[in-house]
């Protein structure tokens, strides 16, 4: 991985950004992927939803590859790792570990650092790239949500308690532990209330 240099200076900004593009960029694959592998199991707003949610990561993607450019730099021009992709092949066989991992622990963990991070950005004297971070984050809630509504409904459908499906899917297919501190107002306007993680940390 390429080294991020100096708090705030323009290599830095461009790394950070590179590394949130290409995020984005697989996150467009994982809501189509979820759309298409688990559709069918579903009325169809379950596919509604994902590719609503693909498409904003489209847009997410444009914007930050669009910041890019206009820094000089573009997607590609660093290299990017893999394990966001690898969590999606680990949960391939299961709607629900595929639920709890990606948006139920990755995004949410987005929600986590992207106040942190858009602080970065400000305080590097960088408003554009704040202000689209902070408009991504209101569409993540969104992805969370979608991801918890449709973990309960599965929950629900198959006899078993939300929370507690939810922690023994996450042990088995996340290695490490939820590192707080949490984004608790997000997490819960997403519907991702506390007695689904507070015990994982
Ligand atoms: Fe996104
Ligand atoms: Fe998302």
């Amino acid at each position: 991985m390429p080294r991020r240099g100096k708090a705030g200076s323009e290599r830095s900004r461009i790394a950070m950004l590179h590394a949130l593009a290409h995020i984005e960029f697989v996150a467009i694959d994982l809501a189509f992927d979820c759309a298409g592998r688990f559709g069918a199991d579903f009325d169809s707003t379950f596919a509604d939803d994902w590719v609503r949610v693909g498409a904003e990561e489209a847009m997410h993607f444009a914007l930050l590859s669009r910041r890019l450019q206009s820094l000089g730099s573009f997607y590609g021009a660093l290299p990017a790792h893999d394990g966001l992709w690898e969590a999606a092949e680990e949960t391939a066989h299961d709607v629900m570990a595929r639920l709890a991992i990606v948006p139920m622990v990755l995004e949410a963990r987005a929600l986590d650092i992207t106040p942190a991070t858009i602080e970065r950005f400000s305080m590097a004297g960088d408003a554009t790239s704040a202000r689209m971070l902070g408009r991504i984050m209101q569409d993540e809630i969104r992805h969370v949500s979608a991801g918890t509504k449709w973990f309960v409904a599965a929950a629900n459908r198959g006899g078993f308690d939300a929370p507690e499906s939810y922690q023994i899917l996450v042990n088995r297919h996340f290695r490490g532990s939820l590192k707080p501190p949490f984004n608790d107002s997000a997490r819960s306007q997403a519907g991702l209330t506390r007695e689904f993680y507070a015990a994982l940390a």
